[in-house]
């Protein structure tokens, strides 16, 4: 077992990476059973998969559970299922002392934890990942949300887990395309700030997808480890530091909205288009060795992800496409910082981007479609 500290104080808590830990859950998580019992929230799709084996595990251990299965999908993050769930909790008596536990993905573990900060002002939810973009990234750090008619995500709460168990084989049920929309999320901590973990992708991104347990675990614990220092030095993003996780979601939010938010093009899709997008940019402006944005282009479409919006399947002009930037929950007093880079792991946040100049990137990338694109 692998054991990483998230240090927030009196909401400071553990994430355990465990190989096999489902099937201990009673041994693993049990203690978070305030009176014996745990309701579960996951999905249809992890009912079929991942569930039973918690449900054997919990049974084992004497721990009463009672599961409620919500619809798999992005349109999951809504009032209307928030309003389905939180009624099923508190028709199951959930206290405020109580956990809930999230089995899924980062729709069930997002939900789970806004509805977890507002029933009876708050309870408390323990998060058991089980995809990789899950894994790495949205279980940690206590962002939730729902989404509302004007945006993604835009309706939330910051709410900490009260634990983290991380079971890196109920990945090998997750489809191949969302293990590749995860890994662009692995890729991300290499290039904010470790150029080393960043060569360590390319080495190993290939056996990590093929489901070697070495490298998936490895994974997960360097981006756990790297998550968890960013959300103890700014929990809720004020500083600037929590921010630098965003690299490649400005440009990849535009892309997302372009394709209404659906499963044409995945969260972790748009952020891996995103990224060999802020790096070509940076390129453009001067800012980041042109050898540096190839390079993470082409270790993105090695994984199978677009390194551009044509790759994206997207072909919105600069100027549609910046509209949709306008639209980001990040814009401060009309202007949109942007997370650009000096080069690979040298990650900064930019706050006097000309916009204009974004746009005018984004058609000349159109232009380039087909002829330099392809070899950058
Ligand atoms: P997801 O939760 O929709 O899961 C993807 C699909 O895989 C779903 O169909 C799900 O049912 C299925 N699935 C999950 N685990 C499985 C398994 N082990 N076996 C078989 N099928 C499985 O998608 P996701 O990529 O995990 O999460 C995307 C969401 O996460 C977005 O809403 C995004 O906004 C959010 N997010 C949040 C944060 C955060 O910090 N809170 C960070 C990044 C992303
Ligand atoms: N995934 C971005 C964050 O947690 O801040």
């Amino acid at each position: 077992m692998t054991s990483v500290s998230v240090s927030l104080a009196d909401r400071s808590y553990d994430i355990n990476i465990v190989a096999g830990g489902l099937d201990r859950a009673d041994a693993l998580i049990g203690r978070f059973a305030r009176r014996g019992r745990f309701v579960i929230v996951t999905d249809e799709n992890l009912a079929a998969t991942q569930l039973p084996r918690l449900q054997a595990a919990l049974d084992r251990g004497g721990i009463a559970h009672d599961a409620i299965v919500l619809p798999p999908g992005e349109g999951t993050k809504s009032w209307a299922v928030l309003e389905r769930l939180t009624d099923g909790l508190l028709e199951r008596g959930v206290e405020r002392s109580d956990n809930v536990v999230a089995l899924g993905g980062g729709v069930i573990g997002d939900l789970v934890g806004f509805a977890a900060s507002i029933v009876k002002r708050g309870c408390g939810f323990v998060q058991v990942p089980t995809t990789l973009l899950a894994q790495v990234d949205s279980s940690v750090g206590g962002k939730t949300a729902i989404n509302a008619r004007a945006g993604k995500n835009l309706i939330g709460a910051f709410h900490q887990p009260v634990h983290v168990l991380i079971d890196p084989t109920t990945l090998d049920t997750l489809p191949a395309r969302e293990a590749a929309a995860g890994y662009a999320e692995v890729v991300k901590y290499g290039l904010i700030d470790d150029p080393d973990f960043f060569a360590w992708c390319e080495a190993n991104g290939p056996a990590l997808l093929a489901g070697d347990a070495e490298a998936r675990t490895t994974a997960i614990e360097r981006s756990v480890r790297a998550k968890a220092a960013i959300v103890a030095a700014d929990e809720r993003e004020t500083t600037g530091t929590r921010a630098l996780l965003n690299l490649g979601h400005t440009f990849g939010h535009a892309l997302e909205a372009e394709t209404g938010f659906s499963d044409r093009l995945l969260h972790g899709e748009a952020v891996a288009a995103g990224m060999a997008l802020a790096f070509r940019f940076s390129a453009a402006q001067g800012l980041c060795p042109a050898e540096d944005a190839a390079r993470v282009a082409a270790h993105l479409r090695s994984a199978g992800l677009p390194a551009s919006a044509a790759e994206a399947h997207v072909t919105a002009d600069g100027e549609t496409l910046v509209a949709h930037m306008m639209h980001d929950k990040k814009m401060e007093g009309g202007r949109l910082p942007f997370l650009l880079a000096r080069g690979i792991g040298r990650t900064f946040l930019a706050k006097d981007v000309d916009l204009a100049e974004v746009a005018a990137f984004l058609d000349g990338e159109r232009v380039r479609r087909g002829s330099t694109l392809g070899h950058l």
